[in-house]
């Protein structure tokens, strides 16, 4: 039986209070909160286990690489991966994006060849390949949305051609929420010979996902989304595609043998793994995946489908003040509802929120070009996790009631310019 009340026991965090009430955290497409179990494993590594992988046949780094490897298997399966070694961990979504970018763009685009990417894309996805693209002399070209922020599926045929060598895309976006349809995209892209590559940093954590059955070439995750720990990402990417792939970072760990004129790099995925990795890290992944496995993805992406038709539904009632972006349809959307208050600054509505303890994003959310297409300046961003409640959303409408009846006061007292945020 999937219970958020008794997931959040496992959440200390969310016992405490800000501004005297119990907070209610909807920042989770930002940043994840972390179970005791994750906690707990990362120091019982530590006092148990720690030492440095790969580097020593002694007993402690023996067992410090078995779980580090463990983690890797643990993070395959999560995502039906063919082999753990098509597994490389990265710091997070960026890294790996920008692993891509430098390790197989770098090598393989030439003048005159097009990058495709969305317009709904994180900077993460979109900054990398025009970097690249500017480095090789390729041209960028853009997927735009519908006005109800769905790709412009009927568009992508004019838009990949014979010239793409990489499309990227997110799997979800990290502010309309629209689940994107990976398989009309991958099919496109592979007929010209294209690679694919998918920014799963808002699907992972809360949507099953089967890489075998997306059929991308590359995905990029980051752990601290999805109840893990900062400073540890994946880049998962086709054992043949890696193969061809070049080490973007070098060092200690990814050759088998160096001599002054010769390099013979290591196996997947150490090669892609330079220097000494986020060990500890990698176990706490590890443990908060298999928290998610316990409560299951499926019960978990179910959850959230509720919560947000729940959201929506209550939304109307303020729908003379309130106005939201993305898919109307829940099942089409993951748990981010990115809004506005009508003649209310975003930045005045999110500190007004957190008056009322309630933790939300305000800003462009590292994509402004989507919010410029919408002609907007920033959105207020709600975003669920397992262990959010209706109750907790009763008490965020009826916080935004309040700072609705309350409008004027609240533009006076925070003014947008007080607050930062991007
Ligand atoms: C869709 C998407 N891609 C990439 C990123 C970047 O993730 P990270 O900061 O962990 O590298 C984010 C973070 O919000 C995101 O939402």
């Amino acid at each position: 039986m999937f219970d958020p009340e008794e997931i959040r026991r496992d959440f200390p965090i969310l016992e405490r209070t800000v501004n005297g009430r119990r907070i209610v955290y909807f920042d989770n497409a930002a940043s994840t909160q972390k179970p005791v179990q994750v906690l707990r494993a990362m120091e019982e590594f530590m006092k148990k286990h720690y030492a440095n992988v790969h580097r020593g046949l002694h007993t402690l780094s023996q067992e410090a690489s078995q779980k580090y490897e463990e983690a890797h298997e643990i993070v395959a399966k999560f995502i039906s991966a063919y082999s753990w070694r098509e597994v490389i961990f990265v710091s997070n979504t960026t890294e790996a994006i920008n692993t891509i970018a430098y390790g197989w763009g770098l090598w393989n685009l030439r003048e005159g060849d097009e990058i495709v990417v969305t317009i709904m894309d994180h900077h993460s996805n979109m900054l990398p390949w025009r970097l690249i693209a500017n480095l090789k002399g390729a041209r960028v070209k853009y997927i735009d949305i519908t006005n109800d922020g769905y790709l412009q599926y009927e568009k992508i045929g004019e838009i990949i051609t014979e010239k793409t060598r990489i499309v990227a895309f997110p799997l979800a976006s990290n502010v309309l929420g629209t689940i994107n349809d990976a398989r009309k995209i991958t099919k496109v892209a592979h007929e010209v010979g294209a690679i694919v590559v998918a920014d799963g940093a808002q699907s992972v954590p809360h949507v099953p996902t089967n890489v075998r059955e997306l059929e991308v070439d590359f995905l990029a995750f980051s752990g601290h989304k999805m109840l893990g720990p900062t400073g540890i990402g994946v880049l998962w990417g086709r054992e043949d595609v890696l193969e061809e792939m070049k080490p973007f970072k070098v060092g200690g760990d990814t050759i088998k043998d160096v001599t002054l004129n010769t390099v013979v790099w290591h196996d997947l995925p150490w090669r892609f793994e330079a220097g000494t990795p986020n060990i500890v890290e990698a176990v706490g992944l590890a443990e908060a995946i298999n928290y998610i496995t316990r409560i299951g993805i499926e019960n978990i992406r179910e959850h959230e489908v509720e919560l947000v038709a729940y959201t929506l539904k209550r939304l109307e009632e303020l729908s003379d003040e309130v106005e939201y972006y993305g898919p109307r349809n829940p099942q089409h959307k993951t748990g981010v509802i990115a809004f506005n208050i009508k003649e209310l600054n975003h930045h005045t509505v999110g500190a007004s929120l957190d008056l009322f303890g309630i933790a939300v994003r305000t800003g462009m959310h590292c994509a402004h070009p989507l919010h410029y297409r919408l002609g907007l300046k920033g959105t207020v961003r709600a975003s669920y996790y397992l262990y959010n409640t209706f109750e907790e959303i009763d008490y965020f409408i009826d916080s935004l009631e309040k700072i609705i009846m309350l409008k004027e006061k609240f533009k006076k007292e925070i003014p947008a310019e007080v607050c930062t945020g991007t």
